[in-house]
Formats: C-alpha cells, sequence, structure tokens
C-alpha cells in the first residue's frame, strides 16, 4: 500500500505548483499627487505595530497626514499596487537624500495592508525602487528597519542587501550597479502594465457603478 501513499504525496505537490504560479502578477505603479487620499486610506489601515514597523515609532493619523500632505511627489518616488477596488495595498517611498559629491544615495520604506501579505507585494515594490533607484544614477539604496522585523529582514537578504545591526536596529544597504538598457526598457515596461491594469480596475469599477445604480430602477420595475 506504501507506492499509493508516495503517489498521494506527488499529487499534492504537482497540483500545488501551479496553484502558486497561478497568483495574479503584481504590478508596480508610480504614484503622484492625484493619489494622496489613496495614500492616506493605506496608512490610516495600518495598526500600531504596523506604522511602528514602517515609521520607527507609533505615529497618530495626524502625523500620517503631515506625512502625506508633504510628500515631494517631484523629487521622491512613490510607488503602489492596486486591489480590485482601486484600493492601495502596498506602498513604497523612495526618498532621494542630499547627494554626496557624485554619490547619489536613497532610502526606501514600504507598507503592505495585511490582507495582501505574503502575495510578493513587498518584494515586488522594493525590486522597482531598486530599478528607479539604479535607472536614476543611486549608487546606494537605503533602509531602515527594526531588527526584529523578519519578514523586510528576509526581503533585504534575499536582495542581497548588507545588513549592520545595532540596538534593536537594522540599517540595510544595495550597492547598485548604474542602469543599462535592459534596465530602463524592463522599468518602462513594467509601468506601462500596471498602468494598463489600473486602467482595466477602474473600468470594471465604472461598470459595476452603473450596474448597481440599475438594480434598484428593475426592482421597481419588476
Ligand atoms: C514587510 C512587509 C512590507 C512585507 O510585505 P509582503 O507583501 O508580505 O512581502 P512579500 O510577500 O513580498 O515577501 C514576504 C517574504 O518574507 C517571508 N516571510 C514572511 N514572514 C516571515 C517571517 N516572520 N520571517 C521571515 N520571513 C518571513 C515570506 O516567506 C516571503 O518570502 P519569499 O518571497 O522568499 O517567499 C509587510 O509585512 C508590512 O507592511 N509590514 C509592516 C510595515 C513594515 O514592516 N515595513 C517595512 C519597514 S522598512
Amino acid at each position: 500500500m506504501e507506492p499509493s501513499i508516495n503517489r498521494t504525496a506527488e499529487q499534492i505537490v504537482a497540483h500545488d505548483q501551479p496553484l502558486k504560479d497561478a497568483r495574479p502578477p503584481v504590478l508596480v505603479r508610480e504614484l503622484s499627487a492625484a493619489d494622496r487620499e489613496r495614500l492616506l486610506t493605506h496608512f490610516f489601515a495600518l495598526d500600531e505595530d504596523d506604522r511602528l514597523l514602517r515609521f520607527g515609532q507609533v505615529v497618530p493619523d495626524r502625523v500620517i497626514e503631515n506625512y502625506v500632505r508633504n510628500i515631494n511627489f517631484s523629487n521622491d518616488k512613490v510607488f503602489g499596487v492596486f486591489g480590485g477596488a482601486l484600493e492601495l495595498i502596498g506602498v513604497g517611498h523612495l526618498a532621494y537624500l542630499p547627494a554626496e559629491g557624485d554619490k547619489r544615495t536613497a532610502e526606501f520604506g514600504v507598507s503592505v495592508l495585511e490582507s495582501a501579505r505574503g502575495r510578493g507585494v513587498g518584494s515586488k515594490l522594493f525590486e522597482r525602487a531598486a530599478m528607479r533607484s539604479r535607472n536614476t544614477h543611486v549608487s546606494v539604496l537605503y533602509m531602515h528597519c527594526l531588527s526584529r522585523n523578519s519578514t523586510m529582514m528576509h526581503i533585504a537578504k534575499k536582495s542581497g542587501m548588507k545588513i549592520e545591526y545595532a540596538y534593536g536596529e537594522a540599517d540595510a544597504y544595495l550597492s547598485l550597479a548604474p542602469a543599462d538598457q535592459t534596465s530602463i526598457v524592463t522599468e518602462m515596461l513594467q509601468e506601462q502594465a500596471a498602468v494598463f491594469d489600473y486602467a482595466m480596475k477602474r473600468q470594471a469599477q465604472r461598470a459595476s457603478q452603473v450596474f448597481q445604480a440599475f438594480i434598484p430602477a428593475a426592482a421597481n420595475a419588476a
């Protein structure tokens, strides 16, 4: 009977892999000042511990309001991943630090809604920020985290970041290769795919709103 047990195990493995691969792709879109309201909604949804991990302290809503109001979209880059209802399920903020001579550095911070974690959203936001950094002549990308943030530490190590630990905190650094044609074209294509995906979701949302608007009329007519 043992062989049939092994066959069952193989069948389970064989079915698991396509399911994992069948996850929808994570598309990262660059955000603009027009997205401030959605950014607020995203950050307000983070609980106390997430706010501590993201901002280094438990920030109240008014500090978040101030932070979002003051994001300088013409200097910094903010990236988002949208859910089906056009809500921001993940946000990455790439802030360019003052240049030191020829050396350009940037700092990255990221958050993903609890309901959307473990699907690669945080990793994709990081990858996109690293690519943008590279394509804008940043040589070192920097990230400051609490060292107990094992998920973020995992993402950092996976990306080849060097990590220095001190007093319960961790500074992670990624040295970036100069931009090349591939990195520039890849980023452009990813952005186009994300813009298209956003337009499709918006279209679907509008169609659903129109449909909903007709439902009471249809019900009254019946
Ligand atoms: C950190 C955070 C952004 C990760 O987002 P996410 O979308 O869940 O991340 P991903 O799905 O891309 O990756 C999670 C990875 O960590 C791994 N992981 C999950 N929990 C883990 C844990 N407790 N310890 C170690 N690794 C863990 C997953 O297996 C996955 O690894 P893989 O890509 O090799 O399979 C999200 O948890 C978050 O918003 N946390 C609160 C705010 C925060 O910590 N921000 C970072 C401050 S810079």
